[in-house]
């Protein structure tokens, strides 16, 4: 004799009854019932899509299946699972819990889509009598005014797509250059310690960059950072050489804005800590990625130059991008050089403070303002433009 399997429609009906009384007593009693449950869920759901319905419609089908007091996933629980026999329990709870699944997806998923609305319903008689013909004598008044339904002459809706911001475009110049060369990206907090701001970059107590003048204290043991080299220590701490890593992040110091100031920038430190390290490859790093980021053409000068964290320090210039290094405009001052960056080889004294030997390694490290940067490569004049917003200075880096 045939079971008789009711047609899905009855499915419905069925969850009002326990198990016992629908005889199903095996998993593959259950797997039928479930089978029906999943083929009239996509009929719901396929009613919905195809029949254009509404927002009304998808929560009427969401109350149907997922309702808290009447939804069937809700009658199942009551009705099957409370009094199924132990050793279908799990397989009840199981498959209850994968109808529900499909449900919360396939109807979140419809939800999703387009709301069907007004606009796809078929259009009204007195348009569809009114079809624009350019021929049509009068017609010169073109585009037909739809009796208030859709005027398709009405300008759409205009999605504005943004500019990745000119900083963080640099950023990305540089890091993409750096990465070409086998460095790897390394940061750090932008809140301090006095510690890596200062002390263990061999920055003495009454030096002049810990005044208050040029730092932001948080509290005396703790500053905004006014350079990213406190990142060259915290990267030794952690990390045996070869060291080569580049640091992009924000600094800050209690500067007055003008035309090249802000309290907060940008800086791109570098280091790289190994055997055999010299100025010599201090000076072709610098050299190839300057060429790189300002074009082949530039040339670069070291000067002497101070910093507690390095000996030999140096100032590094390019030759003006401006005039082509020909000493001929206001930029660069007729001098024909653009002052940079400042590098130089990592002090010893740094080591110390990580546990390297310094007989063993040396090393050397740089770091660069990025505004600085943005502004030479970009033309900006002003500093500030960077931190104001105006989209009308943004967009033009599209
Ligand atoms: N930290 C220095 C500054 O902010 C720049 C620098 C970095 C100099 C690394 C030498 C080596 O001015």
């Amino acid at each position: 004799m045939e079971t008789s399997d009711p047609p899905t429609s009855d499915i419905a009906n069925a969850v009002e009854q326990s198990l016992d009384k629908l005889g199903v007593r095996d998993a593959a009693g259950l797997e039928g019932l479930f089978a029906r449950l999943e083929q009239r869920l996509r009929d719901d759901v396929g009613q919905v899509t195809t029949g254009g319905r509404g927002p009304e419609d998808i929560e009427q089908l969401r109350v149907r299946w997922l309702g808290r007091k009447q939804g069937l996933v809700r009658s199942i629980t009551e009705n099957w699972l409370r009094s199924a026999p132990a050793e279908l329990k799990a397989d009840v709870g199981k498959r209850l819990n994968a109808l529900r699944g499909s449900a919360e997806e396939q109807i979140a998923s419809i939800a999703r889509q387009p709301t069907v609305d007004k606009w796809s319903q078929p259009l009204s008689e007195p348009v569809r009598q009114r079809p624009y013909s350019a021929a049509a004598p009068g017609a010169v008044e073109a585009a037909p005014v739809l009796a208030g339904e859709l005027d398709i002459t009405l300008p759409g809706t205009r999605r504005t797509i943004g500019v990745e911001h000119p900083i963080r475009r640099v950023i990305r110049e540089i890091t993409e250059i750096f990465l070409s060369l086998g460095y790897s990206v390394e940061e750090g907090p932008d809140i301090e310690s006095a510690y890596y701001n200062f002390e263990a970059l061999n920055i003495p107590e009454d030096h002049p960059a810990r005044d208050d003048q040029d730092t932001f204290y948080v509290d005396p043991q703790t500053v905004l950072r006014t350079h990213t080299s406190p990142v060259q220590i915290r990267t030794m701490e952690k990390m045996q050489p070869p060291v080569r890593i580049i640091v992009p992040g924000r600094a800050f110091r209690h500067d007055a804005p003008d035309a090249t100031h802000a309290s907060m920038f940008h800086q791109v430190e570098g280091l790289a800590v190994d055997t055999h390290i010299t100025f010599a490859d201090l000076k072709g790093t610098l050299d190839y990625f300057l060429k790189a980021f300002f074009g082949p053409e530039v040339r670069t000068r070291f000067r002497p130059s101070f910093f507690p964290f390095t000996e030999p320090s140096a100032e590094v210039d390019i030759s003006c991008i401006f005039c082509g290094g020909t000493a001929g405009c206001r930029i660069c001052k007729y001098s024909g050089w653009i002052e940079l960056l400042g590098c130089g080889m990592v002090d010893p004294a740094l080591y110390s403070y990580v546990h390297y030997d310094p007989a063993r390694y040396s090393g050397f490290a740089f770091g660069m303002g990025v505004e600085r940067l943005a502004m030479l490569k970009y033309g900006v004049q002003d500093i500030q433009l960077f931190f104001q917003g105006d989209v009308r200075f943004l967009h033009q880096f599209r």
